[in-house]
């Protein structure tokens, strides 16, 4: 037998041991978990910045809207905020200064880190403190303890400075690429309310540009045309009203 026979050989069984258990368990997997019927959820994007009113204001209409419809919902913030490279802490400009930026990271590793019914009861808590607490590190830190978000075991305070700043290096990054996103999508105003990728409202002061409405009833109509359209649901009409 020559020494290239027996490598091929080797080989051969080797490959035999690795090829056989994969195939083994792809066959028991697929009889212990049967086809699982997945909804596709709608994607809801609040263009908003921490400290606006317009945002505190559309935040507490989606407040409402979740109560209704939130196990059909991907809800989440992009912030509206401009590229400066002269801006020390955060590399950006804030509308309202460096504390709405810290308050936009708090909020963006709260919606990275934290169960999503526990990030939206921390940026609800934050509006509730009053928009002048918003940003500030003892108002992220309460507001983590009321939304049951484990400031320091979590991921969410390595991401936003254990301290409460706002300044750790992965929240401003989030930031930085939330702002770069917001602008990609076309979002200039807080806050712009886009429901399955379409612009459906403004709040700039007023409301504009809500062709389907703007009350809590029209936001959940809306989502609930998009679910069943994304799901083929034809007969899921019922919630519309
Ligand atoms: C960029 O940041 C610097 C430093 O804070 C500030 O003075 C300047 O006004 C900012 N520029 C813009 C366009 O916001």
């Amino acid at each position: 037998m020559t020494l290239l026979t027996l490598a091929s050989l080797a080989l051969a069984l080797v490959t035999r041991t690795l090829a056989s258990p994969p195939l083994v368990i792809q066959d028991e997997s697929q009889t212990s978990f049967p086809s699982v019927v997945t909804e596709t959820k709608v994607p809801v994007i609040l263009g908003v910045m921490s400290r606006c009113p317009d945002a505190v204001l559309c935040e507490s209409v989606f407040d409402q809207v979740l109560k209704r419809v939130a196990n059909k919902v991907d809800l989440s913030l992009t912030f509206v905020a401009h590229t400066n490279t002269s801006e020390p802490d955060f590399g950006v400009s804030c509308k309202h200064g460096p504390t709405e930026c810290a308050g936009n990271v708090h909020e963006l590793c709260a919606m990275k880190y934290a169960p999503p019914t526990h990030f939206w009861e921390f940026v609800q808590c934050q509006n509730y403190q009053g928009i002048d607490k918003i940003g500030q590190p003892d108002t992220a830190l309460k507001c983590a303890n009321t939304a049951q978000i484990d400031w320091v075991n979590s991921g969410v305070g390595d991401c936003a400075g254990l301290d409460g700043s706002g300044k750790a290096p992965e929240g401003v990054l989030l930031l930085q690429n939330s702002a770069k996103a917001t602008a990609e999508l076309g979002i200039e105003k807080s806050c712009t309310i886009l429901i399955n990728g379409k612009q459906v409202c403004i709040h700039d002061g007023t409301w504009k540009q809500c062709e389907n409405g703007h009350n809590v009833h029209d936001f959940v109509r809306q989502i609930n045309h998009e679910y069943n359209k994304l799901n083929g649901n034809r007969n899921g009409e019922e919630d519309d009203f």
